[in-house]
């Protein structure tokens, strides 16, 4: 039944509202400029996209410190706005997910304030996780939990109870285990279906539940990833009855307007940051959600054997269980992969060598507003900067402000087309020097990101052996390129270099991520062939 469904294969663009498209001129992007763009999502050939979230939030998190999870917040705009974009992305054929942010509130939640202004032992204070400290007069943090963001865990109130945190302290963390919290997150997620959404991005999916007593962690917090699933604030077992239910949700809440997703097809995604492969698998089993964003792929340096890894261990992990692989290369809070894959022209190639490589594997892919422009990370002035990281780490880590600048469409100078207002008033200051990456200064120009974007996406779409389809790795881990076969009659090569690689002899190139000329793949650079469906047949192939 859902071998062939939507999402088992679909592109989903990530739209961060504010820094997408500003309709009013207030330097904030918002769903009336989102709305207005959706022709750039049509003509890129998504299939879905993404609105990181838009509720009201005193912005201490970029927005993910919810006050009011069934509003939208002033400056993005009304829940007629959110109405007027899904219809119309609906009428564009692309599904809207929105996110959900169930592991914790905004401190300006009235729950949370309730809770404050309620004494210890109150029920208003049950919804989240207050303790007494530890030590003689309890000064002592109740554990030894960190945040995410670096620094405790915890926050002590005046009364001397202390409230756990694993972000920042204006995000506390809810009590899962109160049946209050299920109840309410119910209701928001039948609120945004009531307003046709076609799913929810769950954030930070493996957190909802504390192992009960909340033992210590030990040392090494948020060190190594491969370690987030023995954490006792991550992974918890009773996760998974919560999403079954939660699927169960989707499935039988009414079903949408036309153009909207039919109800058994309505999709969880979820932001689970855990990296062994068989855990992460467990949120994606046939009744639970149906993707959780694959974080060891965008992690990989640009190394071969690190990706080789990641696919083979994702496709083996993922396949037991049924689920497709969720591919991603960048997100609002990572370095755009220009960047980290070395930037300049170098980190320019290696990036349009991975979005080949990400978007010919099997499964579905995300792809985050900019990335189909090449945008490099931005430097940001520490005064503008506004992620939470910068503040807690002592301001040794810039965070991820670099990721969220506003998007270049056009004209030359900043604001780019973003917004009409100047660009001192602008919610990031975008660089000087973002002129040629515009969707303006791209669109036209075969060689630009943006073509190779569209173009990959367009022979996605059509050619029969993407997609869900099986994948055959024929290259070794180690080797200097990576190879692999999809369905009869395409393969994907990637050269990691230092040199040449020879492309098969009766190869005909569908598109390469760089010059293909005399058959030979420069270094970092990658290409879809369409291969004749004998040769597939062939075991083992050297170039
Ligand atoms: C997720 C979001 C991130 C946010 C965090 C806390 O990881 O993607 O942006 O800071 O959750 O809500
Ligand atoms: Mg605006």
């Amino acid at each position: 039944m859902t071998r062939d469904a939507w999402w088992r294969d679909a592109v989903c663009y990530e739209i961060h509202p504010r820094s997408f498209a500003d309709s009013d001129g207030d330097g904030v992007g918002d769903l009336a400029g989102a709305r207005a763009r959706l022709p750039h999502l049509r003509d890129l050939g998504v299939d879905a996209l993404w609105l990181t979230p838009f509720c009201p939030s005193p912005l201490v998190d970029a927005g993910y410190d919810i006050s009011d999870p069934t509003g939208v917040a002033r400056d993005v705009g009304t829940v007629e706005d959110l109405d007027a974009l899904t219809a119309e992305a609906h009428a564009l054929g692309l599904r809207v997910l929105v996110d959900l942010v169930p592991n914790h509130t905004s401190s300006e939640h009235p729950w949370f304030r309730a809770a404050l202004g309620a004494p210890a032992g109150d029920p208003a204070r049950a919804r989240y996780i207050f303790r007494a400290g530890r030590g003689p007069h309890g000064e002592e943090p109740p554990n030894d939990w960190c945040s995410a963001f670096g620094g405790p865990a915890w926050t002590r109130v005046p009364d001397g109870e202390w409230y756990l945190h694993l972000h920042a302290p204006e995000q506390p963390d809810l009590d899962w285990r109160n049946p209050e919290v299920p109840a309410e997150f119910e209701r928001v997620m039948r609120w945004w279906l009531d307003h046709g959404v076609d799913g929810f991005r769950v954030d930070v999916a493996h957190a909802l539940f504390k192992a009960r007593g909340l033992p210590d962690a030990g040392p090494g917090q948020h060190q190594d990833p491969l370690r987030n699933h023995l954490m006792p604030y991550y992974d918890q077992e009773e996760l998974h009855p919560l999403y079954r239910s939660w699927r169960a949700l989707l499935a039988a809440h009414p079903e949408g307007p036309p153009g909207s997703a039919a109800a058994h097809d309505r999709l969880l995604v979820a932001e689970a940051a855990v990296f062994e492969p068989g855990r992460l698998a467990r949120y994606v089993r046939p009744d639970e959600m149906q993707q959780s964003f694959n974080f060891a792929f965008l992690e990989c340096d640009w190394d071969q054997a690190a990706l080789h890894r990641v696919i083979e261990d994702s496709a083996r992990a993922m396949e037991s269980v049924g689920a497709p692989v969720t591919w991603v290369l960048s997100s609002h809070d990572s370095v755009r992969p220009v960047t980290r894959f070395g930037g300049g022209s170098t980190g320019m190639r290696r990036a349009r060598a991975a979005a080949l490589l990400m978007l010919a594997l099997p499964g579905t892919a995300y792809v985050y507003q900019g990335e189909e422009l090449g945008l490099p990370q931005a430097q940001l002035p520490d005064d503008r900067l506004r992620d939470p990281v910068w503040e807690r780490s002592g301001h040794t880590e810039r965070g991820r402000d670099g990721c969220r600048v506003p998007l270049p469409w056009s004209g030359t100078a900043p604001p780019y087309g973003f917004s009409t207002a100047a660009p001192s008033e602008c919610w990031f200051p975008q660089p000087e020097d973002w002129g040629a990456l515009t969707v303006r200064a791209q669109q036209d120009d075969p060689d630009s990101v943006l073509a190779l974007y569209r173009e990959a996406l367009r022979i996605r779409r059509e050619h029969p052996a993407t997609g869900g389809g099986p994948l055959r790795l024929l290259s070794e881990s180690g080797a200097s390129h990576l190879a692999f076969d999809r369905g009869t009659g395409m393969r994907c090569m990637v050269n990691f270099g230092p040199g040449e690689l020879l492309l098969p002899e009766d190869a005909k190139v569908l598109l390469a991520s760089g010059p293909t000329s005399g058959g030979r793949l420069p270094a970092d650079t990658a290409a879809w062939l369409s291969t004749a469906p004998a040769r597939t047949g062939a075991a083992g192939e050297s170039p």
